[in-house]
């Protein structure tokens, strides 16, 4: 074979690995994957192809070269660059304006009819009547012709940390470490523990229980000690303290940057949190009932229709993790699903809408 021919085979592999690598790059973005079939592979292989390429073709590059920077020192008339014709520009200026109307039309109409559930399509039949859980997961099921959808904007990204005007820190001691019981005997040793004693938890132990629920694991790149779908954090958690030594009763809010606890409001809540709890009494009980809420928006820009999915499954990861921390101190934690949504969110001071409660972890001495 002459080396032509090798470039020509060149030429067609470079054009496939292009291919592969510009759908595989659309399709990691479409459903936001960090890594997808071995699109950086067949990018590296595209890249080296290149190479390949380039040098087959050095003389024809090297000649075009000397044949620029020769007319750029004395141009000739011919090589002068045409005016732009009339006609020309118009159909540019033309094209130009359908463009930023189309972009505008994709970009701003649109969303609106893909946030809108198609109840009658495929895998809708035969659902439990009634039954909006359902339809929610068919409809939130990836597909690439309904991903396609998620070419529109689904909003901008919010802030990474929720913030509040100037509240008063507590700034937590360090997390205690490890306390003498494997990750697998606290697996078998962990229960739903609803009957609490009565003496106080320290500072350090609540340190403890945020550090292991969304305490930050890796500093350099704000990674946490619970996975999260893109690493977009969406859980906010909250302390309801009724007994811990060296705070007053009240509502705080976990800064998780700062490993510290904001008061949000000093008093005793544990009627309120009873109440919002349906009555059940470990609820005041309990040392710290920790609220876990969501953020909606932090995930939806990116995950879409799967955001219901992932702030619910983000939030079980971090429950799993109070449960775990709180069984290796020694202490009882019980999760709580059963609550008065908007008496749980008026207690948080949330609006249910864009940020709702979703997780209650009661933890107590034991
Ligand atoms: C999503 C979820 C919601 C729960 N809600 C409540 C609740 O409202 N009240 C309660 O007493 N226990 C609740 N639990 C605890 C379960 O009752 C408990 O996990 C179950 O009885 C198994 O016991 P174990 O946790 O000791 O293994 C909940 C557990 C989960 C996972």
């Amino acid at each position: 074979m002459k080396q032509m021919d090798w470039d020509y085979l060149v030429v067609v592999a470079l054009l496939l690995t292009g291919l592969y690598v510009a759908i595989t790059g659309l399709v990691m973005d479409l459903f936001g994957f960090p890594r997808f079939l071995w699109h950086n592979y067949v990018g590296y292989a595209w890249v080296v192809l290149g190479g390949v390429h380039l040098i087959f073709n050095w003389p024809r590059v090297t000649a075009y070269v000397k044949r620029r920077f020769r007319s750029e020192r004395g141009p000739t008339l011919s090589a002068q660059p045409k005016p732009a014709s009339a006609t020309t520009s118009r159909r540019w200026f033309l094209a130009s304006i359908l463009t930023a109307v189309g972009g505008f039309v994709l970009g701003r109409l649109l969303p609106e009819s893909q946030l809108i559930p198609d109840f009658s399509g495929e895998g809708m039949a035969n659902l439990p009547e009634g039954d909006v859980g359902a339809f929610y997961h068919q409809w939130s099921k990836p597909g690439y012709a309904r991903s396609l959808g998620t070419l529109f904007s689904w909003g901008s990204q919010p802030a990474r940390y929720k913030t509040y005007p100037h509240p008063k820190q507590i700034y937590l001691p360090a997390p205690p470490g490890y306390q003498g019981l494997s990750v697998e005997e606290a697996i078998a040793r962990r229960r739903s523990r609803r009957n609490y004693a009565g003496d106080s938890l320290s500072l350090t132990e609540i340190s403890g229980l945020l550090y292991a629920a969304s305490g930050i694991t890796d500093p350099a790149r704000g990674f946490r000690a619970a996975p999260s779908a893109g690493a977009l954090y969406p859980i906010e958690t909250y302390a309801v303290v009724h007994n811990v030594a060296e705070m007053e009763p009240g509502l705080y809010h976990y800064n998780v940057a700062n490993h510290a606890l904001e008061q949000l409001r000093l008093g005793d809540l544990r009627t309120e949190i009873t109440v919002a709890g349906i009555g059940q009494e470990m609820l005041a009980q309990a040392q710290v009932c920790f609220v876990l809420s969501a953020i909606f928006q932090r995930t939806r820009w990116k995950y879409r229709q799967r955001t219901y999915r992932y702030v619910q499954l983000e939030a079980g990861h971090i429950g799993q993790n109070l449960y775990l921390a709180a069984t290796s101190m020694g202490l009882g934690a019980c999760a709580v699903g059963a609550f008065l949504d908007d008496d749980l969110n008026d207690l948080l001071g949330v609006d249910g809408e864009e940020e709702a409660a979703l997780y209650i972890i009661a933890v107590g001495k034991v």
